[in-house]
């Protein structure tokens, strides 16, 4: 899929770069990949914390023969995906929080951010943006509000960050080719053994709520499940947020 890669020194947002690019020239696959970003985005608005050379942020731009619905379980494969990748050189394993969260001891080391630009006829045209912690130091300023890790300290000595950013994409264009000819169907099996909090207690935080239950797995469609004493409540990603208890 990835035709073009663009490596960039400084950019405001390697999701917001593809954006521009796809409005000039709609239909090329390609992947942007920058030093820094000085204005990286998060997931739920909030703001990805960027510093200079320190860790991977990239987008990939790519049109698949889908519509928006089945976006859901794409960012899940995704997450599924990298979490392969990233083990078959890890030390310590990584494992997915739902929705796509990459979490070594409970502590955050990489975040996936999927955006669609548009759908038409059944093709929607999707942002897949990245960001792994790999050597960043402790920010002065604006704290990091959650528990965070490092993953170069993670994986075999010899693995440089443009090797992993290699790994991870030719993995990720399998990926996306299995998921368009089949769904999200081969990659649910692979849930219980990556999730980070499969079948522990859980908190899922909604804007209205938070319901506790015990994190009983996904379903084809990428949705949460949880069980509660009132039995199984199904949650899709969004605004929703999962704690650990
Ligand atoms: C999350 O909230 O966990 C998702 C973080 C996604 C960050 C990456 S860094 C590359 C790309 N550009 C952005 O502005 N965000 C994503």
């Amino acid at each position: 899929y990835f035709k073009q890669i663009d490596v960039l020194t400084s950019v405001d947002s390697t999701a917001d770069y593809m954006a521009r690019q796809w409005r000039l020239s709609p239909g090329v696959g390609r992947v942007c990949v920058a030093e820094h970003q000085t204005a990286g985005r998060g997931r739920k608005g909030r703001s990805w914390i960027s510093p200079f050379a320190a860790n991977l942020y990239f987008s990939i731009g790519v049109e698949l023969p889908l519509g928006l619905s089945a976006l859901g379980g794409l960012s899940l494969a995704i997450g599924l995906s990298m979490v392969q990748t990233i083990n078959q050189l890890a030390e310590t394993p990584v494992k997915i929080k739902w929705p796509n969260d990459l979490l070594v001891n409970h502590q955050k080391v990489a975040g996936i951010l999927v955006e669609a630009n548009g759908e038409s006829h059944d093709t929607s045209f999707l942002n897949i943006g990245v960001g792994i912690n790999w050597d960043m130091q402790h920010q002065q300023g604006e704290p990091i509000d959650q528990p965070w890790a490092n993953l170069k300290p993670l994986l075999v000595k010899s693995v440089t960050r443009n090797e992993l950013l290699a790994k991870l994409l030719v993995d990720l264009d399998e990926t996306l080719n299995i998921y368009q000819q089949q769904g999200f169907e081969p990659f649910s099996s692979l849930w219980p053994a990556l999730s980070a909090v499969y079948q522990q207690p859980v908190h899922i935080i909604t804007p209205q709520d938070t319901y506790s239950g015990t994190e009983a797995g996904i379903e084809s469609n990428g949705a949460l499940r949880l069980e509660t004493p009132q039995g199984i409540k199904i949650f899709h990603s969004g605004e929703v947020s999962l704690r650990k208890v």
